[in-house]
């Protein structure tokens, strides 16, 4: 199922949130990102597993996970991702990861330091570099860094300009022209109304990617951030273009969620969220 031939089916999974195993690691940052989660890394571990089993029993043939990988993007929080990801049997070729502010809160590197050690098998299909392209099975998939370095107290991203004008190349591609095109990012790409919580939340640079969004009504985009499944539109008109996912940390133990899409000739059409 994963890793040869057509690509009609999608799974989007996001907000993982994954936790080391060893306890003493725990510090005041951590309690403070996951205030109102229980620290407790196994159960995390599992529910990861379980929405990669679910998305593989519903036949997806390719899964992406939008960000937030890790609670604070430590070297041992990724290791236990990627020791997930590794175990489940999904190919690393029909994987595609981004990470998300909760994944820059330790160091600036955390998320090249990954790529490059324990995710290394799922570099060449994930967000490794500006304007990274992933073809699959007549799908394109364009997955794009927001984390940035921060605070533990600010949750933002930035679309950093260079990214913009690589993704902007992408999406102007001819050569993708009547392929569907799928951009993920952790951040949705809207500003917040309030400027001390876009301050706070937004994506800088956000204005520019609806703008690239708006003049090329065949690009779709996921993302997650916001811990629930939404659908938007893109300058209010039109079909929804812009999905979120829930966060398989807030997954029921035992009771896993992802968020299907079925790919069809104008692009991803979202099938809800499939329940284990
Ligand atoms: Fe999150
Ligand atoms: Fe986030």
């Amino acid at each position: 199922m994963f890793g040869s031939g057509r690509v009609s089916r999608i799974a989007h999974l996001s907000d993982v949130h994954t936790l080391e195993k060893e306890r003493g690691a725990y510090g005041w940052g951590v309690k403070f990102v996951s205030i109102h989660r229980p620290l407790d890394a196994e159960a995390r571990l599992r529910k990861f597993g379980r929405a990669l089993g679910l998305a593989k029993a519903m036949g997806a043939h390719h899964v992406v996970v939008s960000g937030d990988l890790t609670e604070m993007g430590t070297d041992a929080q990724f290791r236990a991702f990627a020791d997930v990801l590794d175990a489940s049997g999904v190919a690393p070729e029909s994987v595609t990861l981004v990470p998300g502010n909760h994944d820059a809160y330790t160091t600036g590197d955390a998320w090249t330091r990954a790529l490059a050690g324990p995710l290394r098998a799922y570099a060449p299909s994930s967000a490794a570099r500006h304007g990274q392209v992933v073809e699959r099975g007549g799908v394109v998939i364009l997955p794009v860094d927001t984390s940035r370095f921060q605070n533990v107290a600010l949750s933002g991203g930035e679309l950093h300009p260079a990214a913009a004008e690589a993704l902007t190349r992408r999406i102007q591609d001819a050569t993708f022209r009547g392929t569907p095109v799928v951009v993920v990012t952790h951040h949705p790409p809207f500003s917040h109304a309030r400027r001390l919580w876009q301050f706070i939340d937004g994506l800088r640079g956000a204005t520019r990617l609806v703008d690239v969004l708006a003049k090329s009504p065949h690009v779709q985009l996921l993302h997650g951030h916001m811990h629930r499944a939404l659908d938007r539109l893109i300058g209010g008109i039109g079909d929804s273009r812009v999905f979120g996912a829930p966060a398989t940390v807030e997954d029921r133990e035992g009771h896993p969620r992802i968020r299907l899409y079925e790919v069809g000739p104008n692009g991803l059409e979202s099938a809800g969220i499939v329940t284990g």
